[in-house]
Formats: structure tokens, C-alpha cells, sequence
């Protein structure tokens, strides 16, 4: 029905049929972004894996071509699961990926573009010496999985790491190789944490302290940090820690163990799992791929007869004015299907306000937003109560709950009663030093009236600095809202399923709960179209 073809996104990548997971294998190519993806492609749910593809010239407008690899071998019979692509001196590619055998057992595996002329690659081959890694003997079968891209070591050795656990322990090994088909395990671990489960999808680059552009995953020397990424398959989220690399031992250490991997910072507060960077050779960035499950139910995903989606494309790089997180930021050609913009300057927002604002239709938007604020914050706050527990977004009621300095923000996909609404705030609170916390959040809790969707509150602090405004990005892609503050600093992606804030009868609007501060703010949006030609929001474009 018309509630549930809604959820389609327009600029957000989807299959749009069955089931996806993981993004796979990016890769710039004569000319061509591909990506490649865990797909399912017989339901809605995940089953046996293969490997879908699709090619886009500008990672905004795609073309699908079809599956790549499928589970015809021994080897890879029960899953053709995550893996990562690397490119050799000679341009050529090779590809490393997880096969779950006849026996369950997870294996590393081989192929490589069977005409690599084709800019499409759209043939695959498996090398016959599959399996080129088997699991070591003390890792469990099912606990050796998700290679990432290899990197040329200053001995000349290509160099890739593999997730893990032992016990209750997550780890990262590394596995030196001179030609993808044997390999060295080294002595040594690149980095484990106790306590975090399986590591899965782990990614591993480096970022520059100097430079804004990205950096090849090879890339060492003074002036640049490594960061260390795995997806926590306990509570299903990506973390990462910026540290240092030594090449010589093969490992990695982080800045500050308090905020390790695992136990420190998220790429994502809200749904973000699996994701995978790759370089860019074409612009000379790192860009950062993820996949979005959906969190309605499973019978809801059967009936529209697709589940899940990519988030937008970000670039990844290290955050200059802090050195301590990651700045992730839409890439800069989502600006190219923006339209009609709208502008508002200083709408005053006094404690309690709640404006309309009129932008045309609501399901695809880019919103950007700074707020400044009309007092001095560090005097209006009085003091952390002894024995309060600090604020945290999901702990403390969401958007409604009013305190001094917040939640102010947008709200988007609201309906004419306000029923239905997914508000993005900021909210300033005194932490537990006395300091004030800014935090960055998005409600979902009254994101929808149906009862079987997740109404979570997400959210996480975001740093600001000293003299800085306020700011947020939002993209609305029907069922998908994307958040980033302060230029990228912290981020959250939400699924909502709203069931009346949809279409025409969507709108948004601007809001102040503070009590104690009056909020101003400034903001564009745009109407973010993909024009269709194919009846699912795609814009298809010849080779
Ligand atoms: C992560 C993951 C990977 C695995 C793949 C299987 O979502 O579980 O570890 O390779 O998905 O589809």
C-alpha cells in the first residue's frame, strides 16, 4: 500500500528487492564506483549470501548489474560473506572474501575480474587454489571472517587484517602475503580488547593530522594516525579509535586506552553496522560505506519485499581542530541533486516555540541548521546535583523533557497533529566535571504511531569548541533520517515508519524547549531529487 511504497528511498542505494547487509569490495575502476553487497536475493531476510553489485558513475545514481559471485563452490556453498577489494601496482584487481563451507567452517577466498577490460567487471572468477586461509587452530571455525583491503608493507609484503575472538576477547590479526594465495599469520596481534565479543568487519586506514584529503590504506610516516574500526557483533554497532601503527611489530596502539575500540567512540549512534572505507584514487579521499537495517518488523520488510539500505557515502578524515575524532561528511556530489533552496535567517526560537517552516514536500530533504544562542552558557547552569545521573539521550525522555539549555532542534516528518514526528535537537547540559556537555540526539519515539517499529532515542555528546556555533545537517529519505553535528563529529541515522506523516501531509518545523534560553536560528534546505525513470527512484545511466 501507499504507507509501506513510501519507504522507498530516493537517494539512498537499495537493492529495492530482498535482502541486503554489508557493503563489499568498494571500489573505484575505470571510471566506475562499484559497490558490492551482501544480498540475499531470494527474500527479504538474510539467508544464503551472494554478492549483488551495482556501478554508479558518481555514487548518487546507480545502474545494478547482476550478481557477482554466487554459492557454486564448496568453499563458499553456505555464504559468500564480507570482503574487501585490493588494488595491485598493474591496476589489477583482487578480491579477498569469507566463504562459509559445506561445513560452516569460515574461510578466506580468492577471485578477480574474469575480463579485466570490462569497466563494469561485471564477470567474476574464483581462484582455483580457494581456499588460499583456512581458520589457525586456536580460533573457532566461526570466528575468522571479513578481510580487509591489503596494503604493500615497507618490506614489500601486502599486509590484511582479519576479526576474531578468543573467549569474550576481540581481536585483529594481521596476514603477510606475497601473492594472495599463502600466507603468514604474524606473532604479533594489530590490537584486542577483553570484553567486546567478535569483532566483525574490521577496517584499518590511515588519516592524515595535516591534510584534509584522504590517504592510500598503505600510507605511513610522521604526521599520520590509524584508525581502527570493528563492528561489535554483541550490540551491533561500528567503533572505532584513532592511534599509532608500528609497521615493524605489527601493531597498533590507542591515543587513549579509556576510548579504545569497542568502548569508545561510534562512527554512528543509531543504526550503522558493518561499514567499510575504501580510497578514492579518483579524488584522493576516504570514503565510508554502511549498511542500514531496518527496524520495523520482519513481517513489515516481507510485505514491501525489500529490507534494508546504504547509508549516503561519507568522507572519513581525521578531525583537525580536535585530533581526537572523525569528521564524516555526505560526499560533496550529493550537492549536485539538490534543488529548490530555501533560506531562513535568525528565526527567533524563545523557550516553548514550535514554527512551521515551508519547504514544499518533506520526504527528501537536505536541512543545514546553526543555532546561536542569546546568553553566556557556563553561568545559567547550575551545578550536577550529587548522586544525579548525568544526562545521556536515551536515558532522559527524549525531545519533551525540558531543562534550561534544551533540547532545541528540527523536527521532520511530522504530521498536521503532531502525532507522528522525529525531532534532531541539541541539548547543553553540566557534566560531571562541572564542564558543560553538549549533546547531539534524535528522538524516535514518536516517530510513528504503529507499535512494531523501534522508537529508540539515540544519541551521544558531540564536541564544540570554544567561539563555535551550533550546527546540524539532516538528510529525510522517506524511511531514513540521517543526522550530523558540528560539521560531522558525531553522527546518527535513524529509521523511522511514520504512517500519516507521509507524502503531501509531511511537514517540518523548527523547536525550543529550553526554559531558560531563547535559540536563533538559520537555516537552508533543499529538495533532494533523483529524478525516476525506472519507477523505483533511480536514475539509470548508461555505461
Ligand atoms: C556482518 C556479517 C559479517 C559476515 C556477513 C555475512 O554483518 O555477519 O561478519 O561476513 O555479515 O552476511
Amino acid at each position: 500500500d501507499d504507507m509501506l511504497s513510501w519507504q522507498m528511498p530516493a537517494f539512498h542505494f537499495t537493492p529495492g528487492k530482498n535482502w541486503m547487509n554489508d557493503p563489499n569490495g568498494p571500489v573505484f575502476y575505470k571510471g566506475w564506483y562499484h559497490l558490492f553487497y551482501q544480498y540475499s536475493p531470494a527474500a527479504p531476510v538474510w539467508g544464503l549470501i551472494v554478492w549483488g553489485h551495482a556501478v554508479s558513475r558518481d555514487m548518487v545514481h546507480w545502474r545494478h548489474l547482476p550478481i557477482a559471485m554466487e554459492t557454486d563452490k564448496w568453499y563458499d556453498v553456505n555464504g559468500v560473506w564480507t570482503g574487501s577489494t585490493t588494488i595491485l601496482p598493474n591496476n589489477e584487481l583482487v578480491v579477498l572474501y569469507t566463504g562459509s563451507t559445506n561445513e560452516s567452517v569460515q574461510v578466506q577466498n580468492l577471485a578477480y575480474p574474469a575480463n579485466p577490460s570490462d569497466p563494469l567487471l561485471v564477470n567474476w572468477v574464483k581462484d582455483p587454489a580457494n581456499p588460499v586461509l583456512v581458520p589457525p587452530k586456536w580460533i573457532n571455525i566461526k570466528d575468522f571472517r571479513d578481510p580487509t583491503t591489503a596494503w604493500l608493507t615497507p618490506e614489500g609484503r601486502w599486509r590484511m587484517v582479519i576479526g576474531t575472538k578468543v573467549n569474550r576477547t576481540g581481536i585483529a590479526i594481521l596476514y603477510d602475503t606475497d601473492d594472495f594465495k599463502s600466507y603468514d599469520l604474524l606473532d604479533t596481534k594489530l590490537h584486542q580488547v577483553d570484553g567486546t565479543g567478535m569483532w566483525e568487519c574490521v577496517d584499518f586506514f590511515p588519516v592524515s593530522k595535516n591534510e584534509s584529503g584522504g590517504l592510500d590504506t598503505g600510507v605511513i610516516g610522521p604526521g599520520i594516525k590509524h584508525v581502527l574500526k570493528a563492528s561489535m557483533d554483541d550490540d551491533r554497532c561500528d567503533y572505532y579509535a584513532i592511534g599509532d601503527y608500528n609497521p615493524k611489530t605489527g601493531t597498533w596502539v590507542p591515543d587513549n586506552p579509556k576510548i579504545d575500540v569497542g568502548i569508545g567512540l561510534r562512527y554512528d549512534y543509531g543504526i550503522y553496522y558493518a561499514s567499510k572505507t575504501f580510497y578514492d584514487q579518483n579524488k584522493e579521499r576516504r570514503i565510508l560505506w554502511s549498511w542500514i537495517k531496518e527496524t520495523d518488523s520482519e513481517s513489515s520488510d516481507i510485505k514491501k519485499g525489500w529490507a534494508s539500505l546504504m547509508a549516503v557515502p561519507r568522507t572519513v578524515a581525521l578531525d583537525p581542530l580536535t585530533g581526537s575524532n572523525l569528521l564524516q561528511w555526505p560526499i560533496e556530489e550529493l550537492e549536485n541533486i539538490r534543488s529548490n533552496l530555501n533560506e531562513f535567517n535568525e528565526v527567533k526560537l524563545e523557550p516553548g516555540s514550535l514554527v512551521p517552516l515551508n519547504v514544499g514536500p518533506t520526504s527528501q530533504l537536505d536541512i543545514m541548521v546553526e543555532f546561536e544562542l542569546d546568553k553566556k552558557l557556563t553561568d545559567s547552569l547550575l551545578p550536577l546535583k550529587a548522586g544525579s545521573v548525568p544526562y545521556n539521550c536515551a536515558g532522559h525522555g527524549g525531545a519533551g523533557v525540558r531543562d534550561a539549555l534544551g533540547p532545541f532542534g528540527v523536527l521532520v516528518l511530522a504530521n498536521k497533529n503532531l502525532t507522528e514526528h522525529t525531532p534532531a535537537y541539541f541539548y547543553i547540559v553540566k557534566g560531571k566535571k562541572g564542564e558543560l556537555d553538549t549533546f547531539f540526539c534524535i528522538d524516535q519515539s514518536r516517530s510513528s504511531i504503529a507499535k512494531d517499529v523501534d522508537k529508540s532515542i539515540y544519541g551521544s555528546t558531540v564536541p564544540v569548541l570554544e567561539g563555535e556555533k551550533l550546527s546540524m545537517r539532516i538528510l529525510v529519505d522517506h524511511s531514513i533520517v540521517e543526522g550530523y553535528a558540528q560539521g560531522g563529529r558525531s553522527c546518527i541515522t535513524s529509521r523511522v515508519y511514520p504512517t500519516e506523516a507521509i507524502n503531501d501531509d509531511a511537514q517540518i518545523f523548527l523547536f525550543n524547549n529550553a526554559t531558560s534560553i531563547t535559540v536563533t536560528a538559520s537555516l537552508k534546505t533543499w529538495q533532494m531529487g533523483v529524478s525516476s525513470t525506472n519507477g523505483s527512484g533511480w536514475v539509470w545511466i548508461g555505461p
